[in-house]
């Protein structure tokens, strides 16, 4: 029987039958590789007379206590947990190579511990001396973890049987292997079959297990995309270089709501925390300027505000460039087109560039009032008032429409000591947090009352 090949996606997982340059899933360029599958796969047959053996069947209703959580202290990760971590969950840290992901982890590991958490921290791209070492430039030397420095799989799931730590954090996935994988650490298959025997681990045990997944750019290593799915909870660790703000965003949380972040500014000494995110992120505003917009966003549970810049200049290039950094792209071009197609208000033949100050992530539809407020004061060279924040979403046809937790959004923005908002009209916006409200029904209308043109 011919043997059957198989090539996956090293960015997302995806199986293929032949080789080609370009991801179909993903999208993904120079991503796939040719991988031995794990097994023969499922048999065609059918599966006969020869009967499995019952599985106990238990009721959804039940009287027990919710599960119960450890807490870290670091209360911007127990946060993002969810509340705290859940013993038997596996959780994923994924973050490009760099951003920090193992001194959290040793920070957080070290914390766990001083909690009664008995904690394993594995590093398979260190010695135990260097952890020692980072640990010591953390003040943490005296934390009760235990540490290893292993990649072969199967020694370490011994030694965690052995031990019954309540948490074991791997560090990191890609340089697991097991023996009966015939390929490649860092290979899609390995990764897989490692975080498949480390969550199933999880679950049988009650252990808690932390993966650490690099984020790939390309190449033979796969990402932590590909064990995405088999995790509890993924928290995907964020920064720009050249900032010290780390943001640590859960994007599948089965123990909590999801988008929750934490955040965090690299130090000398290691992380720490960062519990007024706004006043962080405004915190390098300076006089008002043309561009400078503050929007009022929520993330997970808690309202943060931050800064869109904008710079709109004639462009030299035939295709004018549309740069935007911590905002979608598709979502910049769209509001463009409603400006020009809506207010009259033509882009063409000038480079626009976007920034969420502080290389803050801003995913929220909310916020394209205050992009378009940016783009506009750019484009007019005339700066909004200081004390003002904007938020509301806009529609193709150029409608304003209210946005969810209104309320709260006005009272951060209050908290932060600014006195008047510019919102859509309709939305539940309460005694309005003692802000100066500007209620506007479409973008025509805000064109026209702000900047006196429509
Ligand atoms: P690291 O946790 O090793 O990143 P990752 O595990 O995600 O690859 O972090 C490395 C960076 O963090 C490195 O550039 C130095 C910086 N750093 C500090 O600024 N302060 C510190 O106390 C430590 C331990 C690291
Ligand atoms: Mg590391």
């Amino acid at each position: 029987m011919a043997k059957t090949l198989s090539f996956s996606c090293t960015a997302c997982g995806s199986s293929f039958s032949k080789w080609s340059g370009r991801c179909d899933a993903c999208g993904e360029w120079n991503s796939i590789v040719e991988e031995k599958p794990l097994s023969a796969g499922p048999s065609k047959k059918s599966l006969g007379a020869k009967r499995g053996t019952k599985v106990p069947l238990h009721d959804l209703a039940t009287h027990e206590a919710p599960p119960p959580r450890n807490t870290s202290g670091l209360g911007e990760l127990d946060r993002v947990l969810g509340g705290g971590l859940v013993n038997a969950s596996a959780i994923l840290v994924g973050g490009d190579p760099g951003i920090g992901k193992s001194t959290l982890l040793l920070q957080a590991a070290a914390k766990f511990a001083q909690h009664g958490v008995r904690t394993v921290y594995v590093s398979g791209e260190e010695a135990s001396a260097q952890v020692r070492m980072r640990a010591q430039r953390l003040g943490l030397a005296d934390a009760p973890v235990k540490l290893a420095a292993e990649t072969n799989l199967r020694d370490i799931l011994t030694t965690l049987e052995a031990e019954k730590p309540d948490l074991a954090i791997i560090d990191s996935i890609q340089t697991m292997w097991l023996d009966t994988v015939d390929s490649a650490p860092g290979s899609v298959s390995q990764v897989r079959a490692s975080a498949h025997e480390l969550t199933t681990f999880a679950k049988r045990t009650g252990t808690a297990v932390i993966l650490v997944g690099h984020v790939t750019k390309e190449g033979q290593i796969a990402g932590p995309r590909v064990v995405e799915h088999m995790v509890d909870t993924v928290l995907y660790f964020e920064g720009e270089r050249g900032h010290q703000f780390r943001i640590l965003r859960a994007v599948k949380n089965r123990f909590g709501p999801a988008d929750e972040i934490g955040v965090f500014e690299m130090t000398g000494a290691g992380l720490a925390e960062v519990t007024n995110p706004s006043a962080l992120f405004l915190s390098e505003r300076g006089e008002p300027a043309p561009g400078s917009v503050v929007f009022s966003g929520i993330e997970g549970t808690r309202p943060v505000l931050c800064e869109f810049q904008a710079l709109v200049a004639p462009s030299p290039h035939s295709q004018p460039r549309r740069s935007v950094l911590g905002w979608d792209s598709g979502r910049l071009a769209m509001i463009l087109a409603v400006l020009e197609a809506r207010c009259g208000i033509p882009f063409a033949g000038l480079d626009v560039y976007l920034n969420v100050a502080g290389g803050m992530k801003i995913t929220e539809p909310a916020a394209d009032l205050a992009v378009a407020a940016a783009l506009l004061s750019a484009r007019e060279d005339a700066a909004l008032p200081a004390d003002c924040v904007v938020f509301g979403e806009i529609s193709l046809s150029g409608a304003l429409r209210p946005v969810s937790q209104t309320e709260n959004r006005l009272k951060e923005a209050q908290k932060l000591g600014f006195t008047s908002a510019m919102v859509p009209s309709g939305g539940k916006t309460g005694r309005g947090a003692g802000l100066a409200l500007r209620q506007m029904g479409d973008l025509t209308g805000f064109v026209g009352e702000v900047f006196g043109a429509g």
